[in-house]
């Protein structure tokens, strides 16, 4: 089989600095239990000349592929997922002043940047011999993994909320994947899919396996090579659940970084909802970790996550870039999605409104100033 040319080359914890062979199929780190992360030969890569070939690659997250874990092109999982399109907005006077943009995930496959992570995830777990894939899911998530799960020709089950949008359960199984529907949020509905998966199905949640997050760092990616390198955004606002989406910007950007490819990183800014903001929380409070958020309650599904798995990396992440959380008002959610219809021409998610709502906080508070340059990160299209 073709090989992808994958710079793969070994997973390491950054909990307990454990480092481990790649090739085994594997979740968390065998010796603590926390997130493994995929590292690469960097150095094998000529990455002025690597920089230039990519831009004139399938326009797929694929082109990639260096610095992606697939090792055979014969084992990627793909429904062709494309770049989100970058957007200059026009802003309101209200935010004069700031170079905005909007990046919009709803054109992937599934409607949302989800897939980026399962088709890395997917691809990667048939390539080591998964037989059966589960995760939870506010919906989203179990969305893309049903579908590339159909893709790759193996069975999925999805573990839902058991308030999940009855439409939400339907186009999961319209995939042929099976659907349970257990506890309050995401997070019980995980103990659950734990509980019954044990010993046949690998797991595919959030940071609980190592390669979702290398096909969210395409996000960063994708943003370096529409502006430029030499042109990266002051700053990203981003709609935070699990974090993975903020782990996966980060470590995208430090690897162009330790490429040599840019000089510094765009400030990693969160976004959650008043009812349930455990990382905007522990940001605030100075936390090495976050604490659960009790009493959930949020309109926007994707954002109803109360104790995120391997928080410590999403905070790290935030941190590293000089970024900061805020929390919008829940029912600024609504009045955001339609303002970004109205005035955009951007249908989207109710997760994906969030950084629109946080736009006057944000400036109000100076986490973002006169002059810069920002992006909105749009995680998934509205149904419609
Ligand atoms: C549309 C959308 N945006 C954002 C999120 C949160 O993403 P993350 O888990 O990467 O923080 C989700 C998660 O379900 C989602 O569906
Ligand atoms: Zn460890």
């Amino acid at each position: 089989m073709p090989s992808t040319g994958s710079l793969l080359r070994s997973l390491v914890c950054r909990a307990c600095c454990g480092e481990v062979d790649p090739e085994v199929l594997r979740g968390v780190c065998p010796t603590c239990g926390q997130t493994l992360f995929a590292e690469y030969d960097l150095d094998r890569l000529d990455a002025r000349s690597w920089w230039r070939d990519v831009r004139g690659r399938e326009p797929t997250l694929w082109k990639y592929r260096e610095i992606l874990p697939v090792r055979d092109a014969g084992a990627i999982v793909t429904l062709g997922e494309p770049e989100g399109p970058l957007l200059r907005l026009r802003a309101g006077a209200e935010v004069e002043g700031i170079e905005l943009w909007a990046k919009d995930d709803g054109g992937l496959p599934t409607g949302s940047f989800k897939a980026r992570g399962m088709t890395v995830a997917v691809s990667r777990a048939r390539e080591l011999g998964a037989q059966r894939l589960f995760a939870p899911s506010a919906g989203n998530a179990g969305l893309a993994l049903a579908a590339y799960g159909a893709r790759a020709g193996l069975p999925v089950a999805v573990y839902l909320p058991e308030a999940a949008d009855p439409r939400t359960v339907e186009a999961v199984e319209r995939y042929g994947a099976s659907v349970v529907r257990s506890g309050a949020t995401i997070r019980e509905a995980g103990e659950e899919g734990r509980r019954r998966e044990a010993g046949r199905g690998f797991e595919m949640s959030t940071l609980r396996e190592p390669y979702r997050v290398e096909g969210k760092k395409t996000m960063g990616l994708e943003i370096a090579e529409r502006l430029g390198p030499d042109r990266l955004p002051d700053a990203i606002v981003y709609p935070t659940g699990g974090g993975t989406g903020l782990v996966g910007l980060w470590k995208g950007f430090d690897e162009l970084r330790r490429l040599g490819l840019v000089d510094r990183l765009p400030r990693l800014i969160a976004v959650q909802s008043e009812g349930c903001a455990p990382v905007v929380r522990a940001l605030r409070d100075g936390a090495p970790k976050v604490t659960p958020w009790e009493n959930v309650l949020t309109s926007a599904p994707g954002l109803a996550v109360p104790a995120p798995f391997s928080s410590e990396r999403v905070l790290e992440a935030v941190r590293a870039t000089g970024g900061t959380g805020v929390a919008v008002p829940d029912d600024a959610l609504a009045t955001a999605r339609r303002s970004l219809a109205r005035e955009q021409g951007l249908s989207v998610s109710p997760e994906a409104a969030a950084p629109w709502a946080a736009l006057p906080q944000l400036l109000r508070t100076g986490a973002l100033r006169e002059g810069e340059r920002v992006v909105l990160y749009l995680t998934g299209r509205g149904a419609g």
